[in-house]
């Protein structure tokens, strides 16, 4: 059965909370996967361009998704959810406009642009917020609007982009921008004639966002390689689509298993997607067997250092890179990380320290020495910085106790819930 969502639902749920984690228990079991966050909401985002109803199976319960369901609700659409369904019907949709306090909380905000310019020719919202993991500019998004022909003003943190007629065009992307190549890709949907993205994203994101845009009537080709070209059509329809498993919520469950010597199920994770890790989790000494359903990581032999250096897809993901710190605290000998794609993305590090890992940065990269983790109090900085804390606080001698988690709550499923099922100590507190 679908309820309405409640409107400042998660209002007053902002900033409390903690974790409360006894470390030391070795994980056994089974683990299973939610729809991939970082699809979802290019995906929720789309189905405002079908000229009728969509069913999106496997959405995941976020803050992020929350927030941008809250944004389409205020833009006069009706969102219904029953569990991990979403129905979206974008038929009464009379406000081009993303409320601009809501917009500000997730980075993911910035699909609104590309779908609206697409469909009614006219957006406007704020600057999106998200991760606060560096400079975080949309240059790259509005270069490409303004290729098929829309004109963009900037004032005060508020972003409007317009057109009359939004034409196709070959867009090279200085960067493969995730967040540019979909917003592009969404307005050149609804453009005339065709567009060609250069040195595009290549992530299995943008390909289950093409698959469900596909469906919708959409035509695209390319996606996964680094040129996509989208012929313009001039309506779309409702579909029903399955959001792919999140690889990074996978990873990082994958990494738990190995950090603590346990041996676990990932179940709903696409082995493909994360290749880049299985690579190095093979190469540090962890056991790994794939098959369609899942991975199993298989822990226990002592742990190798190994060298990692992050990379848009397909190679390593910055999202995992804060979580592969802490596995490379319990490997014998030094590891070096290089972080390519975020400048700001080491702020787990002193929270690290304080539990005794042994940690030294040099701009963007950082050398990890094999360290005894022991609990203490920290705060997640971010997303992935806080799931990392998670891992620490899971393998750590003793208590830790991890505040702020709602920006660990913007992008884990019930992660306390999950990882409590496969025997970790893990509580959350209010
Ligand atoms: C997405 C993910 C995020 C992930 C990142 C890289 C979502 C909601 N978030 O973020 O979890 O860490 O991909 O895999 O899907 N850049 C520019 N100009 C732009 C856009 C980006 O210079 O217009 C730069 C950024 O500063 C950054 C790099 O490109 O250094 C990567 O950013 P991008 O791939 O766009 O990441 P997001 O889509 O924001």
């Amino acid at each position: 059965m679908y309820f309405l969502l409640q409107e400042d639902k998660w209002k007053g749920l902002i900033k409390v909370g903690k974790f409360i984690i006894t470390g030391c228990t070795p994980l056994h079991g089974e683990i299973n996967v939610s729809g991939a966050k970082n699809a979802a909401l290019p995906i929720i985002a789309a189905s405002l361009m079908a000229d009728g109803p969509s069913r999106l199976l496997d959405i995941p319960k976020l803050r992020d998704v929350e927030n941008l369901c809250e944004i389409i609700r205020r833009m006069g659409c009706r969102v219904e959810q029953d569990g991990n369904e979403l129905l979206i019907d974008p038929t009464t949709l009379d406000t081009p406009e993303a409320d601009h306090d809501l917009a500000r909380k997730l980075r993911g905000s910035y699909y609104i642009l590309g779908v609206l310019l697409a469909k009614k020719r006219w957006a406007r919202t704020s600057l999106p917020g998200g991760c606060n993991i560096g400079n975080r500019p949309i240059d790259l998004h509005l270069k490409g609007f303004k290729a098929l022909g829309a004109e963009i003003n900037l004032d005060h943190g508020i972003v409007e982009v317009k057109a009359r007629n939004l034409s196709g065009n070959r867009i090279y992307l200085d960067y493969p921008s995730v967040g540019a190549t979909i917003n592009i890709m969404l307005a050149a949907t609804l453009a005339e004639g065709t567009t060609i993205i250069e040195n595009a994203a290549r992530e299995p994101e943008i390909v289950d966002l093409a698959n469900y845009l596909t469906v919708m009537g959409a035509q695209i080709k390319g996606v996964g390689t680094d040129i996509i070209k989208i012929e313009g059509v001039e309506t779309l329809k409702g579909a029903e689509h399955r959001i792919i498993p999140d690889r990074i919520e996978a990873g990082t469950f994958m990494m738990a298993a190995a950090l603590t010597k346990g041996e676990v199920f990932v179940r709903n994770v696409l082995a493909e997607h994360v290749k880049p890790l299985i690579a190095k989790l093979n190469e540090m000494g962890v056991e790994l067997k794939e098959d369609i359903t899942g991975v199993l990581v298989k822990g226990g032999g002592p742990l190798r250092a190994v060298d990692i250096k992050t990379l848009p897809y397909p190679g390593f993901p910055t999202d995992l890179q804060s979580q592969m710190m802490v596995l490379l605290t319990q490997a014998d000998g030094t590891s070096l990380v290089i972080e390519t794609v975020w400048e700001n993305r080491f702020t787990h590090v002193d929270e690290l320290a304080r539990m005794g890992a042994d940690i030294k940065i040099d701009g963007h990269s950082a050398l990890i020495k094999p360290s005894r983790l022991t609990g203490a109090e920290v705060t997640a900085t971010d997303l992935r910085a806080g799931a990392a804390l998670i891992l620490a606080g899971i393998v750590a001698y003793g208590e830790t106790t991890i505040r702020d988690i709602y920006h660990i709550e913007r992008g884990y499923e019930n992660i306390a819930q999950k990882l409590s099922s496969i025997g970790a100590k893990i509580k959350k507190v209010n």
